[in-house]
């Protein structure tokens, strides 16, 4: 697939449109919660972002995930690489939640109540935080759930803010010290709907220490 921009993308002049999806470019995580019965439940999500340690997330309501989250206030970011993603699509078509919803049926959501077994993935106990990581994901992020917000204008959805307890990384993509190697970490990107990796590097801020 040829993904390059057309030469001319800078001055052609922009057009309205109205996409079903907004997924523009984002890294793929693997969200792990408690379950009622004390198994952990993996949810596939991409609305998600960082300050400092501070790690925000878009959770849709109706699904596992924010069912978990509002009994247990503790989750854990499990960060894909790009070879992940057969099993992360694994996961794309499962919930967690028993009834499944009926607009998640009607989406051709089916009920799975051992999504590590599902998706071949393997769990392992986290440090800080009850639900358990995910040994597979390069990268994993222990949280603890600081708020949950509704919007007002549209509540479908919730901001579930989070705090970052204890932080693990495979040694591979390490290079030295406390500093991941951008040069080997190669996240999971969905762009409209389509999983990614990165392309070779274009350059690095002033601010990169590697
Ligand atoms: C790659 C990918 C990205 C997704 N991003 C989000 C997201 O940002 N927020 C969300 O609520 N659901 C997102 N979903 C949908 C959830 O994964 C889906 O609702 C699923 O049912 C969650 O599982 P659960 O019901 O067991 O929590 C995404 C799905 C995929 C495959």
């Amino acid at each position: 697939m040829n993904c390059t921009a057309p030469e001319n993308n800078r001055v052609s002049p922009s057009i309205p449109i109205d996409p079903k999806i907004l997924y523009y470019g984002m890294p793929v995580i693997l969200v792990t919660t408690l379950n009622q019965d004390g198994t952990s439940n993996i949810s596939p999500l991409s609305s998600s972002w960082a300050l400092g340690h501070n790690l925000v997330l878009g959770m849709g309501f109706g699904g596992k995930c924010i069912e978990n989250v509002q009994r247990t206030p503790q989750l854990v970011i499990n960060v894909p690489d790009a070879s992940l993603w057969r099993q992360v699509e694994k996961l794309a078509p499962l919930t967690g939640k028993h009834p499944v919803p009926d607009y998640k049926a009607q989406a051709g959501f089916q009920y799975e109540p051992d999504k590590f077994n599902a998706a071949g993935l393997t769990p392992v106990p986290s440090i800080a935080v009850a639900p358990a990581r995910i040994a597979e994901c390069p990268i994993q992020i222990e949280c603890e759930v600081r708020n949950v917000t509704i919007p007002e204008y549209a509540s479908f959805f919730a901001i579930v803010e989070t705090q970052a307890q204890s932080i693990h990384a495979h040694p591979g993509i390490m290079a030295g010290g406390s500093h991941v190697d951008p040069s080997k970490w190669n996240p999971l990107i969905y762009n409209f709907r389509h999983y990614f990796g990165l392309s070779p590097a274009l350059g690095h801020t002033y601010r990169a220490e590697t």
